[in-house]
């Protein structure tokens, strides 16, 4: 069988992301119905994530067998060199979705020879849905969006990212470089929506110190459709292990990049 086209898989992750956002939305309409499981410090999962995720599982493994699967939920199945993978957050912004807060997503990225190609990241509560792919332009509901064409992180509000994987000592060491740089941060809860908000020039640009490639990959290849710079994320062990993510315009990424640099870190 012919390996599917870039553009025929990008079709298909929006109307992938479509289905499992209704299904979620659903669920977050009767939040209050849930059963919350505590995973950690700030790091919670209910029935909403964990069945988002299997019909994404199970709709990819009936219609591409061929590829491996990695999710926040289920893990990661045997994946070979060369294999392409479907790399999924079936909610990403858990925290603003169990406290009623509209800024949550479910993001699917499909990464093929090692190059994140494309992906589709779906907000139904917003009623927004961003994708993008290599050679596709970055679209919010299928119009094309362009990134804030400010050269600097003080004409514009950046996203800071943040999680309790990190020490507080290493947001704070992030925070005073950056600040005295004249930056102002943004936080909601969503990094993939963040890295969206910097693709349609809601944002100038996006950092987090560590973040996991399901947190992000989606979102990541809509800021490279629309032509922003990011660090070389997938680079050594960035699928499985995650890493620092900075997204900009060439100018606000090269500030970032020194900020980051700056508080003791190489991005
Ligand atoms: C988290 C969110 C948060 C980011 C964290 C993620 P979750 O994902 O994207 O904004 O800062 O790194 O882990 O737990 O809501 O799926
Ligand atoms: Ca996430
Ligand atoms: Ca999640």
């Amino acid at each position: 069988m012919p390996r599917p086209s870039t553009a025929e898989l990008h079709r298909y992750a929006i109307d992938l992301a479509r289905e499992a956002g209704a299904l979620a939305h659903g669920y977050f309409k009767r939040r209050e119905t849930l059963t919350i499981n505590d995973k950690g410090l700030q790091d919670m999962a209910s029935e909403a994530d964990l069945n988002t995720e299997l019909l994404i599982r199970e709709r990819l493994r009936r219609d591409f067998p061929g590829d491996a699967f990695l999710g926040e939920e289920t893990g990661i199945t045997d994946h070979v060199p060369g294999q392409g993978i479907w790399v999924v957050d079936p909610i990403d912004g858990t925290q603003p979705f169990v406290s009623g807060l509209s800024a949550w997503c479910v993001s699917i990225a499909y990464v093929r020879d090692g190059k994140l190609e494309l992906g589709a990241v779906n907000a139904p509560a917003r009623d927004e849905l961003f994708a993008g792919a290599q050679g596709i332009p970055a679209t919010l509901n299928g119009k094309p969006v362009t990134p804030n064409p400010s050269t600097t992180i003080r004409k514009g509000i950046v996203g800071v990212g943040h999680s309790p994987r990190v020490a507080p000592e290493r947001l704070l060491a992030l925070l005073r470089p950056f600040l005295e740089a004249g930056g102002m941060y943004f936080r909601e809860g969503s990094g993939a929506l963040a890295i969206c908000y910097v693709a349609c020039g809601r944002l100038v640009g996006f950092i987090e110190a560590q973040i996991n490639s399901w947190d992000c990959l989606g979102a990541l290849a809509v800021a490279q459709a629309a032509g922003l710079r990011s660090n070389d994320f997938l680079a050594g062990e960035g699928l499985r292990k995650g890493g620092p993510l900075l997204v900009g315009n060439e100018p606000v990424y090269a500030e970032l990049e020194a900020i980051h640099r700056r508080s003791g870190h190489s991005g």
